[in-house]
């Protein structure tokens, strides 16, 4: 990543700040990375991960306890934890260019480094210290921003994209060889260089019904040399930057690999409709209508796209949103927000499960991801209550062992054409 991309983005970040203090009238700012926390009755912690507002500034994994202070037409200073005991590694401060950008203080639990702050200076973080002023408003404000994305962030997205590629790669072929989910998952962590902590959310890998499961958490030690279905959502971080990336492999050439390939058509138009200017809640309606096509076309359902809508079918096998904002967080702040000062849109009831409601505008990241399960809940729940649903459930028996099909690629938001990361960095690598 080259300096001239991180200074550009610090510039970015110190305007929108500095415009953040002087709408609240505020002196100063803190911004707190976030304490480990212990598990119940031990003595070692949960997985830390550093709230994304801090690690915004800094093109570097940010540990517990870092703090960074804004004040206006200051440079920022970062105040970096001192760790000298035997317990651990020594913590340098990181070097590079970075730190011209920079003032640095060091320093250790015990020290008073907040003492000279001004009095008006409000905590972005958890655990806020007592000296800090609440300041209602000042996250809504800065979070709606984040939406937007600097060159450096797309940058480290895109990168964040390769690095998961290569798992996906991986995992299609441990997939093939037979693999168990818990040697598909070894596959992806090693192709991708990172640890089961490092990923930037936890890795679903589902064969078979397994794969209808939307957050399937488990990793079966079972191999199956005649899997059907691998379902894997995974991906990688970048300078704290996330991808989000679904893909489903079939081992067949069948009446459900059809499917796949026909619903990866469908994602890839959605793709190139999600433009500035058009409301995600369109889009994600877009695809619902989609999905009743796909159900009648495959002989799934054999209503109407009209009476299908009406009936809420296609929410029966696709009950989640299109996709969200991606970025430090996999599921980004700011979705529902609209403007600076936090007024809310939330999706309405056919789609409650959309996170992102807001008109997309350019260098938004964003992922695009439609999803076709047989869930058998939901299957049920649908038969009970849905009166001449028309579906046909004897041809959904036949496709439950396969478990479902989600396709998910992360885009940079234009004016006239979509950066489609993901496919950009399969072609790359195939
Ligand atoms: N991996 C979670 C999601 O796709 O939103
Ligand atoms: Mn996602
Ligand atoms: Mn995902």
């Amino acid at each position: 990543m080259t300096t001239r991309l991180y200074q550009e983005h610090l510039s970015t970040l110190i305007q929108r700040y500095e415009e953040a203090m002087s709408y609240f009238a505020l002196d100063a700012i803190v911004l707190a990375s976030g304490e480990k926390e212990y598990y119940f009755q031990d003595d070692h912690t949960f997985p830390f991960h550093a709230y994304s507002g801090a690690q915004q500034w800094l093109p570097f994994t940010l540990n517990a306890e870092t703090y960074i202070v804004l004040q206006t037409s200051q440079k920022p200073t970062l105040v970096w934890p001192l760790r000298d005991d035997f317990w651990h590694a020594p913590n340098p401060v990181p070097s590079g260019d970075w730190q011209q950008s920079w003032q640095i203080i060091e320093a250790r639990k015990t020290d008073t480094w907040f003492d000279s702050l001004p009095k008006k200076t409000a905590w972005l973080g958890p655990k806020p210290m007592a000296f800090s002023v609440p300041c209602d408003g000042l996250k809504a404000y800065v979070d709606y921003s984040k939406a937007i994305k600097t060159p450096y962030e797309i940058e480290a997205t895109r990168r964040a994209s390769v690095r998961a590629v290569q798992g996906h790669l991986a995992a299609k072929e441990a997939f093939l060889s037979g693999a168990s989910e818990l040697d598909i998952h070894f596959a992806f962590l090693q192709a991708s260089q990172q640890t089961a902590n490092q990923e930037p959310y936890p890795g679903i890998v589902g064969l078979n019904e397994h794969a209808a499961v939307l957050h399937y958490e488990h990793k079966s030690i079972e191999s199956l040399p005649t899997s059907r279905t691998l379902l894997i959502d995974a991906g990688a971080n970048e300078q704290g930057y996330a991808s989000d990336i679904t893909r489903t492999f079939t081992r067949y050439d069948d009446d459900f690999s059809a499917l796949v390939n026909d619903l990866d058509g469908m994602e890839q138009k959605l793709c190139q409709q999600a433009l500035s200017g058009v409301a995600f809640k369109d889009l994600h309606h877009t695809t619902i209508k989609g999905i009743a096509q796909l159900l009648l076309d495959h002989k799934i359902c054999a209503l109407s796209v009209e009476e299908q809508l009406e009936k809420r079918i296609p929410q029966v096998f696709f009950p989640h949103g299109l996709g969200h904002l991606l970025g430090l967080q996999v599921h980004d702040v700011g979705g529902h927000q609209i403007d600076k000062n936090g007024t809310l849109s939330k999706p309405d009831d056919s789609a409650p499960f959309l996170r992102l409601t807001r008109t997309l505008e350019e260098n938004m990241i964003i992922t695009i991801e439609p999803g076709l399960y047989f869930i058998p809940m939901l299957i049920e729940k649908m038969t009970a209550e849905i009166p001449c649903h028309g579906c046909d459930l004897n041809k959904i028996q036949h496709f439950m062992p396969y478990g479902g099909i989600r396709v998910e690629d992360n885009l940079v938001v234009k004016n006239t054409h979509t950066d489609n990361l993901t496919r950009e960095a399969f072609k790359k690598q195939s």
